[in-house]
């Protein structure tokens, strides 16, 4: 093996796959199988988009119809994960709990082949991550109702009353946006776990375990409450200027890839002021995270990101802050098993190299002379 060389801290700028399902770029802009974003979310369903990640092309009606049949026909959760989820402490996270029901649904489904594995693990999303926030706080358990689409589900079990149309829709295009971003944290997670040949629950219970923390979708429960905390676009300006003072990381802004600009944070954005017309709500939220917003821009040239405006909007659907983040798993679980695939298609083990920094040459001292 040729002499091992630092690579930059984070992987920065380098490319450990190739990858067809999605191009995130520094110009702001963003492709799904080579789609744009704003095209997808103004115009397809979660289910056309699910399947044009899944299966590399825009569905015919004729493989739509079938796609979403087969995933009706996986929607109910087996007992025993029922029971997993019963079992956790009623304190719990939902996103822990979620992490823990996927690895149990693996245990309860290993006999079935690997794509009706696949179909299975992302038509539970819905009554999964909502099952496990309702159990854990104490609520009665919810199932899918039958002619509805995957994000009129989740909203409706999350929430615990039917939405309307309008509402549906905007969660839609926030599921949409969720769906797949090429080689975040999750779902370089999710390709290292596959490249071990681990099934994909296994895969896709790894990359839930990364998606939780802060500075990755953790990022948007800790965007929504510091909103909260904020409380009124008069006092963004003052509490951004704290913060960075303070040298603390403010939720919901920067990215990896996009410097100048996080295209789904500006469709977001737009959907966020829609919203709030279409319901003739007061806008205060708006304008706090606008104002935060050309803060941060000012400050330090840092753009918001899909975390900080996602977040207002489930706000504004009533959804409790702690379902963020499984909310984002439910929807990224698609874009896990499209990498899973793909990782399989061409597989190599990923096994990077470190370098050793520790002590050399030293000797085993007895316990009694430590
Ligand atoms: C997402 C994130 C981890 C990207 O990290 P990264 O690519 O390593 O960031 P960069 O190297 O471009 O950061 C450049 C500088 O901006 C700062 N910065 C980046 N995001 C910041 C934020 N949200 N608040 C304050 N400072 C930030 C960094 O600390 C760094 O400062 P330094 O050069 O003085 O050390 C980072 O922006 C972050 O922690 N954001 C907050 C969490 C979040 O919203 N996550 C969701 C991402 S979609």
């Amino acid at each position: 093996m040729s002499e091992i060389t630092r690579v930059p801290a984070g992987l920065y700028g380098v490319a450990v796959s190739e990858t067809g399902i999605s191009r995130s770029a520094s110009d702001g802009s963003l492709v799904f199988r080579g789609y744009g974003i704003k095209d997808l979310f103004e115009k397809a369903s979660f289910e056309e988009c699910a399947f044009l990640i899944l299966e590399g092309h825009l569905p015919t009606k004729g493989e739509l119809d079938d796609f979403t049949s087969n995933l009706r026909a996986h929607w109910p959760l087996p007992t025993n994960v029922y029971q997993i989820i019963k079992a956790m402490p009623r304190d719990s996270h939902p996103m822990d709990v979620v992490r823990t029901a996927m690895s149990g649904l693996g245990a309860n489904e290993h006999s079935l082949s690997p794509k009706e594995q696949q179909y299975s693990l992302v038509a539970k999303m819905p009554a999964l991550v909502a099952n496990c926030y309702r159990i854990v706080r104490g609520m009665e358990v919810m199932e899918p109702e039958e002619d509805m689409n995957f994000a009129w589900n989740l909203l409706y079990m999350l929430t615990g009353k039917r939405p309307d149309a309008f509402d549906a829709w905007a969660f839609e295009r926030e599921l949409i946006l969720y769906l797949e971003h090429d080689l975040n944290a999750s779902t370089f997670t999710v390709r290292v776990v596959a490249s071990t040949l681990a099934d994909v629950y296994a895969a896709c219970t790894a990359g839930a375990a990364a998606l939780k923390g802060p500075l990755h979708g953790g990022a948007n429960e800790a965007a929504m409450q510091m909103l909260l905390e904020i409380g009124s676009p008069e006092k963004a300006a003052a509490y951004l200027q704290e913060s960075l003072s303070k040298g603390r990381k403010v939720m919901g802004f920067g990215h990896r890839v996009y410097k100048k600009v996080d295209p789904r944070a500006q469709l977001s954005k737009g959907m966020l002021k829609t919203l709030l017309e279409h319901r003739h709500a007061d806008d205060k939220l708006y304008r706090l995270a606008d104002a935060l917003e050309q803060a941060m821009w000012q400050a330090k040239r840092i753009p918001a990101n899909l975390d900080f405006y996602a977040a207002p909007i489930f706000y504004t659907l009533s959804l409790p802050i702690e379902t963020y983040t499984p909310i984002f798993a439910a929807s990224r679980v698609t874009g896990w098993v499209a990498h899973y695939n793909e990782q399989l298609a061409e597989n190599k083990l990923f096994r990077p190299d470190s370098i050793y920094t520790g002590p050399n040459d030293l000797s085993y001292v007895p316990i009694e002379k430590r």
